[in-house]
């Protein structure tokens, strides 16, 4: 089966297409507002400028005709509305003029199953944190179920949102990491999780507070030790409720070593197996979006373009999976 898969939640448009063995592209380009965060609107306008090169340069890269898809998926949400209304209109237009089906797909439960496609891993729990989601997702009766999340914003954004008052421009998390590498006095934080879930904008507003006495690199160090610990703890107690041995990390801030290190040393203390995908596939991609299209259609799923509107708030457990996860497909 080979499906074209089109991500457009937030500031990243990105058009993959795979089959049921690998990824034949994975193109994407990411909107970077020229000051302060993402504005929704002109975010759309961008994926609109994007969209039609993306596509052409994933048919050529994959080798690929229009007319040999098998299927269409898209980012249905959870997401920005003008963004994600944008990408379901392409996908949409596909469609129709190629006659195929159509898929709307939750982005939350696209980086689980990419990861699990990328690295192997059965049944894991999943430590999902991005710029707008944080989230422990892990498999249970039928659906991927929310076991802890952010209850604020997503870690991300709070990592975005403290660079940015350091004067970087997003996104802020890959400087804080290196910032945090020269951090040598850990400076106290609150520390703020309640059973699975988190909160990160009292932290934030505490590391702001401190930037007039302390030095940046000090403050990137001891934000990343404070909140990345409070992730693993979450992480670890699904982890040992679930009695699962397998973690994933997925999402944009799974590209921190630090974070990665961590998570590694609470696993194997476990006993668990720590897996993470390679780093094209752990930012938003199309290709995670075409992947769980393709599970949902090789699983028969069919949508008509009147079940195709876009869900700002979708929640990953909203989403009945048809396949075996502990077969893997
Ligand atoms: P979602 O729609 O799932 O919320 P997103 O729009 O935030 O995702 P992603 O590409 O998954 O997009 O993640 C981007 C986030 O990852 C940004 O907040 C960015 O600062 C953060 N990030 C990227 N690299 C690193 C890193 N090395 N360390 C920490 N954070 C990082
Ligand atoms: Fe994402």
């Amino acid at each position: 089966m080979l499906v074209l898969g089109i991500e457009g939640t937030a500031h990243t448009v990105g058009v993959g297409i795979v089959t049921e063995k690998e990824v034949l592209a994975n193109v994407s380009h990411m909107y970077r507002p020229p000051e302060g965060g993402i504005h929704p609107r002109e975010a759309a306008n961008h994926h609109v400028q994007y969209l039609p090169k993306l596509l052409n340069e994933a048919f050529r890269i994959a080798n690929v005709k229009p007319e040999e898809l098998d299927g269409i998926s898209f980012s249905q949400g959870p997401g920005l509305g003008p963004c994600l209304r944008t990408v379901a209109t392409a996908a949409r237009v596909l469609s129709v003029k190629l006659n195929i089906p159509i898929v709307g797909v939750n982005h939350c439960i696209a980086h689980l199953e990419i990861g699990r496609f990328s690295t192997g891993a059965e049944d894991p729990v999943m430590l999902y944190v991005s710029g707008g989601n944080t989230q422990i997702i892990s498999f249970a009766s039928g659906r991927y179920r929310v076991f802890g999340e952010t209850l604020d914003i997503g870690v991300g954004n709070m990592l975005d949102k403290l660079a940015r008052e350091m004067g970087i421009p997003f996104p802020g998390g890959p400087r804080i990491e290196k910032l945090a590498l020269e951090g040598k006095k850990y400076i106290p934080l609150p520390y703020s999780i309640k059973g699975m879930d988190m909160a990160f904008s009292g932290i934030l507003t505490a590391a702001i507070n401190k930037l007039n006495n302390e030095s940046k690199e000090d403050i990137a160090y001891s934000v990343q030790e404070t909140v990345f610990a409070m992730l693993v703890e979450a992480t670890e107690r699904a982890l040992t409720h679930l009695r699962k041995d397998e973690v994933l990390l997925a999402g944009g801030v799974a590209r921190n070593k630090r974070l990665q290190e961590m998570l590694e040393i609470m696993a194997e203390e476990r006993g668990a197996r720590f897996y993470v995908p390679p780093a094209d596939l752990c930012v938003d991609n199309g290709a995670m979006i075409a992947y769980l299209g393709l599970l949902f259609l090789k699983n028969g799923k069919r949508m008509e373009i009147g079940d195709t509107q876009v869900i700002q708030k979708f929640r990953t457990d909203a989403v009945d999976i048809p396949w075996d996860v502990k077969r893997h497909k």
